[in-house]
């Protein structure tokens, strides 16, 4: 498949768009102060918080925010379960999740849970972190996915 080039300067802060790349959905998502911080507060609960599996990330990504700028995540929104598509953007809070849930995402199929980094919580199917695609910026306002 082509790469894909994306105009992010639109995306405000704690929106997300998503955008086809080789027939999966891509979600940019441009993480807020808050949930920036949600992720040093999931670390404990998460399954591989070091991004350890390699097919899952570009080198570049294996860090605590797995993207390249640190407000900017770019990743496949597809459960590294059973590929269903998990749910966006679940505030802190939500009642659903219970009162310590740092905020991320929810994979609607067997419950599955990840962090605004992709990265999955303890105890969960989803065996990995959702995968990080290929990616670079060619200017502040562009990002090339493949
Ligand atoms: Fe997401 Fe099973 S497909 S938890």
């Amino acid at each position: 498949g082509a790469p894909v080039e994306v105009d992010v300067d639109k995306l405000a802060p704690g929106e997300m768009m998503v955008v086809e790349w080789r027939g999966k959905p891509v979600w940019i998502l441009h993480r807020t102060p808050e949930m920036l911080a949600a992720l040093a507060k999931a670390e404990p609960n998460l399954a591989d918080p070091g991004s350890t599996v390699d097919a899952q990330q570009p080198e570049y990504a294996r860090n605590a925010h797995r993207s390249l700028k640190p407000e900017l995540f770019v990743a496949v929104g597809i459960c590294t379960h059973l590929g269903c598509s998990p749910s966006s953007a679940f505030q802190a809070g939500n009642p659903a999740l219970g009162a310590d849930w740092p905020g991320g995402f929810l994979c609607p199929c067997h419950g599955s849970t990840f962090d605004f980094a992709g990265r999955v919580f303890k105890s969960k199917p989803a065996p990995t972190n959702l995968e990080v695609p290929p990616h670079k910026y060619l200017s502040d306002a562009r990002l090339l996915i493949g």
